[in-house]
């Protein structure tokens, strides 16, 4: 399989499982999540500490703005493994959290 095919399967289940569960996420729950689990390599939001372009990682608002970074993404990205990000233990609900979280950066943090 391309790695496209790979990722359209993925968004695919991962869609399905989304809408078989309740909605429970919650920014609120994603920004504490994000402060202690994600502060250490990408600024947060446009207040945070900025860990410098050392770590490579985008800030999280500059993330909120990426057209290809939906919610679907974000959540597909944190469910799996990547090998510059350490493998998170994250469950589904705080999953949906941080990425309403982030989205929720983009209607925030207008230049
Ligand atoms: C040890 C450092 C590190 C930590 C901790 C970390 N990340 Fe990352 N993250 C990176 C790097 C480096 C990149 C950019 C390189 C890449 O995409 O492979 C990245 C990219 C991303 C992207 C963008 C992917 C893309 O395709 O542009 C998202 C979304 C993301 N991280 C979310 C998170 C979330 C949410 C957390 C906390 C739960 C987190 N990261 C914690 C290092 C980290």
């Amino acid at each position: 399989m391309t790695a496209l095919k790979r990722t359209l399967v993925l968004i695919a289940s991962v869609g399905f499982v989304t809408t078989a569960r309740a909605q429970t996420a919650d920014p609120t729950i994603g920004r504490r999540l994000a402060e202690t689990t994600c502060a250490e390599c990408h600024q947060i939001d446009a207040a945070a500490p900025d860990p410098g372009p050392r770590t490579g990682a985008p800030s999280f608002v500059a993330v909120s703005r990426m057209s290809a970074m939906t919610e679907l993404a974000i959540k597909v990205f944190l469910q799996t493994s990547h090998p510059t990000m350490p493998n998170f233990v994250l469950t589904p609900d705080e999953i949906d959290s941080i990425a309403a979280y982030i989205k929720g950066l983009a209607r925030k943090e207008r230049p």
